[in-house]
């Protein structure tokens, strides 16, 4: 049986059903995603329907954070699969925009979170928080959502977006959802598709690499100790490591010696496939 959601397309319509729900007292939740659709996002569902009384989820595979050579043309898309998904999940609105609606002529406006965005991920995507940054600002204006949730595998990101809802007072409550794993610990993300056979075998060694990291310092090793081993297995493995750090869970600031509180961060590609993962200290699982 198909689960039934609405999908409407243009910020008029995204506000007037929002204003509707609000004059019944309602409480609104938005997920925000790229679609691909996995269990991740419907968890993340689930998560906004304990949370608030109506869930709406968008989708928008936005260019402005890709790179000039990153897989913005390969992204995968699907609405039909992906709203039925999001609606058996529990969400009952799906927003679906188009570029011109999201970005109209003469768009010239960009939102760049100084703090949290010079190293981790930007080193290799140098551009990719300022697009991360505009669209979730505006995707958050846009909507008026009481509670907005992001998973916690994007952790930088996560970081990057409560900083910028508070240095701009968007009133909207932004909630972590906790990372859903396969169950031989490879995080669940859209881009595992790109992943031949031989390196989905390899892939969930990124996940033990770092659960042995965060073991390691939890027992008081020094966080160099323990990432440089992480870094030998991934290595021996053949990932191509591009950062591998301990950092403060709230401020990313570099981390060294023993510290009992820390997340591990993580980004490695297999073949051409970049992953990233992390992991709080002392391990949750
Ligand atoms: O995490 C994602 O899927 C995207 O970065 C987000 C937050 C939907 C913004 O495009």
């Amino acid at each position: 049986m198909t689960t039934e959601i609405e999908i409407v397309r243009t910020v008029a319509d995204l506000r007037a059903k929002v204003a509707a729900w609000r004059a019944n007292g309602e409480t609104v939740a938005m997920v925000p995603t790229m679609g691909a659709i996995h269990e991740g996002h419907m968890s993340l569902v689930r998560q906004a329907k304990g949370l608030a009384d109506r869930v709406v989820s968008s989708i928008f595979v936005n260019p402005l954070q890709f790179g000039p050579s990153e897989d913005f043309e390969a992204y995968p898309r699907g609405e039909a699969r992906d709203a039925e998904l999001l609606a058996s999940a529990g969400a009952e609105l799906l927003y679906a925009p188009n570029a011109r609606e999201m970005y109209p002529d003469g768009f010239s406006t960009t939102v760049h979170v100084a703090d949290l965005t010079e190293d981790l991920c930007r080193r290799e995507r140098p551009d990719h928080f300022d697009g991360v940054a505009t669209v979730v600002a505006k995707l958050l204006l846009q909507c008026g959502p009481d509670i907005a949730i992001f998973g916690e595998k994007d952790y930088q990101q996560l970081l990057i977006i409560k900083r910028l809802v508070r240095d701009l007072n968007i009133p909207v409550e932004i909630v972590g959802g906790a990372i859903v794993r396969e169950s031989d610990g490879l995080a669940l993300s859209s881009r595992n598709a790109y992943l031949s056979d031989a390196e989905r075998e390899t892939a969930p060694l990124l996940r033990a690499a770092i659960h042995q990291a965060a073991q390691q310092m939890a027992a008081g090793d020094a966080s160099e100790a323990a990432l440089k081993n992480a870094r030998a297995a991934l290595e021996a493995a053949g990932f191509r490591v591009d950062y591998l750090e301990a950092r403060d869970p709230q401020t990313l600031a570099p981390l060294s010696g023993a510290a009992s509180s820390a997340r591990i961060l993580v980004a490695a590609f297999l073949g051409q496939t970049r992953l990233i993962d992390n992991m709080s200290v002392p391990p949750q699982a």
